[in-house]
């Protein structure tokens, strides 16, 4: 049984304008791994989430989580996950103390189970010492890791985190990547949304691409790369006439991606670089690339 499964999802908002948010969504997410989506803005990731947190209705198709029918059995799925919010607001007056405990609490841990949960995730996230501060006089970042510490402290089978380390220093990024490895480690489920892709290269076993509601990848990371033909790019800093006989070009301002098939074809373009005193550097493609490709968007192609 899949952690998360949905089949068909379909989500129409009716207001002044129709939109179509998901076009028919089926996603598998297995039991204890860590699952990310990725998708342009309004892609459909948070309209994805909030119907399987039971928060939103679909239009039509299904949902489960641990089996449970979003739908019909919308209790039993919610004692069963942890929700962080894209636009999740924290209450001025309590604490990031009162947020772990309590939620904890709330969750049916004993006191003392609660006391341990909340200590263990505020730590995790680096806020130990800002425990007894209100909210209020958190900033962002430091508001955002009360937000996550309690989920985290909630010992939740399902984790759904709608961009939890956006807005986050990259240290703090790193303490939430590796508490969120740790519930995997321990069996949990992690379903995340990023557009952070080295966030998504690092820490997830699989991930979707959506793209104007509808999945447009799924798999680990090497498999969605080989969805792209090219193995290779060469960002090449400069003024280089006939780029494109290497390879697909992509023009960033001043320097250019070429994406080249072979390594051979690569190397001789950074040779030529070099010979011409044009600056290089070659590596393999990064999920960036990739994602750039499915999702379209790309500047300057073909020059
Ligand atoms: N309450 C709503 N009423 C009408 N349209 C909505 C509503 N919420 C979202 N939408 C639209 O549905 C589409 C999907 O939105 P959603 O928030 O799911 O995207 P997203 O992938 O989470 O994007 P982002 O990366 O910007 O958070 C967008 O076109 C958005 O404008
Ligand atoms: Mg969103």
């Amino acid at each position: 049984m899949e952690a998360v499964r949905s089949a068909g999802l379909i989500k129409v908002y009716r207001g002044k304008e129709v939109v179509e948010a998901l076009k028919g969504v089926n996603i598998s997410v297995r039991k204890g791994e860590l699952f990310t989506l990725l998708g342009p803005n309004g892609a459909g990731k948070t309209t994805f989430l909030r119907i399987i947190s039971t928060q939103l209705l679909p239009t039509k198709g299904e949902a489960y989580v641990l089996g449970y029918d979003v739908l019909n059995e919308p209790k039993e799925v919610r004692k069963r996950i942890a929700v962080v919010p894209q636009d999740a607001v924290t209450y001025g007056m309590y604490t990031p103390w009162e947020y772990a405990y309590y939620f904890a609490l709330l969750r049916g841990m004993s006191k003392a189970d609660a006391k341990d949960a909340a200590e263990r995730a505020l730590k995790t996230v680096g806020i130990w010492e800002l425990k007894n501060r209100t909210c209020l006089t958190l900033s962002g970042g430091e508001k955002k890791r009360a937000i996550i510490a309690a989920a985290l402290s909630s010992d939740a089978e399902v984790l759904m985190l709608d961009e939890p380390t956006s807005g986050l220093d990259a240290v703090a990024r790193r303490r939430v990547w590796s508490a969120l490895r740790e519930m995997v480690n321990k069996g949990k489920t992690v379903l995340l949304t990023t557009h952070m892709m080295e966030e998504a290269e690092m820490i997830s076993d699989r991930l979707a691409i959506i793209n104007k509601g509808l999945v447009i990848a799924e798999g680990d990371v090497s498999e969605v790369k080989r969805l792209v033909k090219e193995r290779y790019r060469v960002v090449v800093w400069g003024q280089f006439n006939k780029l494109s006989e290497y390879g697909n070009v992509t023009r960033i301002g001043d320097r250019c991606i070429v994406y080249i098939d072979s390594e051979d074809v690569s190397l001789e373009l950074l040779r030529a670089c070099l010979g011409r005193g044009l600056k290089a550097e070659i590596s393999t493609v990064t999920l960036e690339d990739v994602f750039v490709r499915l999702v379209g968007g790309i500047e300057g192609e073909g020059s």
